[in-house]
């Protein structure tokens, strides 16, 4: 079992010349939402990946430039631009992975739940698009807030009658990257080398790395745990307050989604050990969906890892029982949401 598997596969792209990406290349991904902060430089490393064989830009508007300009380099996938509603269908047609970053970002004193209002409709439309043209392919939801999204994401796969909950994501990765830096960082460690797994949602207490499950083993006081964890929790917001009105986290967000994509890429290319922490349709706790480690094979989710919440240290258990009323209540807001 192996949980670098994201960061070696980001680390083998650097070490292998463009030339060497030779078409092993045949998933097709759609980004909803490419022409925005995140949806570009995702695009951008979606194009960097030797498994893709078509790359399909879907946003409202602004789409065809940054397709043209991406369409350049020479790497194995062909780019091709959809512009507005009348193009979604033509963009999801016999695609393998859709990543969904489309809607707004939050500004200075905003929470992720205030985004809810505008971001609950656009996943919604967007989803019930995924529905009716690729009701197979791996979902992959970046739009905030991902506690209530993911949910009604389910909710109208289910209405439509193809919801498959193995292959519904809401994408955390950007939590791990996080974690695994300020902790690589605090203790003075090799940064690839280690691993942190994050739990529970995204957004502020939601957000739960359990520090003691950290690879490599490693001893933390009471002060680094508070310290980090409560910085991992706000990393979000460090990004939205440096960033002063103009945006939330865009390149690390691109960093933490291209990862995941790349891990599901390489679980549908036939890869066994893939490992990747993901906000799911889970029976881990007692909450309808919850973050956790997956194993992620051919079919979308194989496995959920339930020994990490085994063994939690008190502080962990604690920060668990105070983080289900907020994630509940968010899940139960998208459920009514898509059902209203
Ligand atoms: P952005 O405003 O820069 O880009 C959003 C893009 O979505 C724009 O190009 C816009 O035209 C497009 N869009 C809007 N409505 C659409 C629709 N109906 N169909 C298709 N495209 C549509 O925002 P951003 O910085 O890229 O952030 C996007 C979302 O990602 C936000 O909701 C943000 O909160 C979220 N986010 C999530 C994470 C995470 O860890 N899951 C991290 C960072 C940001
Ligand atoms: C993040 O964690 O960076 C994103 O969820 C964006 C935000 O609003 O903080």
């Amino acid at each position: 079992e192996s949980s670098f598997s994201g960061n070696d596969s980001v680390a083998a792209l650097d070490q292998r010349s463009l030339a060497d990406l030779q078409p092993h290349a045949s998933y097709k991904v759609a980004v909803l939402g490419a022409g925005g902060g995140i949806g570009q430089p995702l695009s951008l490393l979606i194009k960097l990946s030797p498994l893709v064989s078509a790359l399909h830009l879907y946003d409202i508007a602004n789409v065809k430039g940054v397709a043209a300009d991406l369409s350049h380099c020479n790497t194995p996938s062909e780019v091709l631009a959809f512009t507005g509603a009348s193009e979604l269908a033509g963009a999801l047609k016999g695609v393998n992975v859709v990543v969904i970053p489309a809607g707004v970002p939050r500004k200075p004193g905003m929470t992720r739940d205030d985004l809810f209002n505008i971001n609950a409709g656009i996943v919604k439309n967007l989803v019930e698009a995924v529905a009716d043209n690729c009701p197979d392919a791996f979902i992959q939801i970046i739009s905030n807030p991902v506690n209530s999204t993911v949910p009604i994401a389910a909710e109208v796969l289910k209405k439509k009658g193809v919801y498959d909950p193995k292959k519904l994501f809401g994408v955390t990765t950007l939590d791990v990257v996080r974690a695994n830096t300020f902790v690589a960082r605090k203790k003075n460690l090799k940064l690839t080398d280690v691993d942190v797994p994050v739990i529970g949602g995204h957004a502020g207490i939601t957000i739960l790395p359990l520090l003691s499950k950290t690879k490599p083993s490693i001893s933390f006081t009471d002060e680094e745990i508070e310290e980090l964890t409560v910085r991992i929790q706000n990393g979000g917001t460090e990004v939205v307050e440096a960033k002063a009105g103009a945006g939330s986290a865009t390149l690390s967000m691109a960093y933490g989604a291209a990862r995941f994509v790349e891990s599901s890429l390489r679980a549908l290319d036939g890869d066994s050990h893939v490992y990747e922490c993901t906000f799911i349709q889970s029976e881990l706790t007692e909450l309808p969906f919850f973050a956790s480690r997956v194993k992620i094979g051919r079919n979308g989710i194989e496995e959920v890892v339930s020994k990490d919440l085994q063994g939690l240290t008190a502080y962990e258990e604690k920060a668990l029982e105070a983080l289900k009323p907020e994630l509940k209540a968010s899940i139960e807001k998208g459920i009514s949401f898509a059902n209203k």
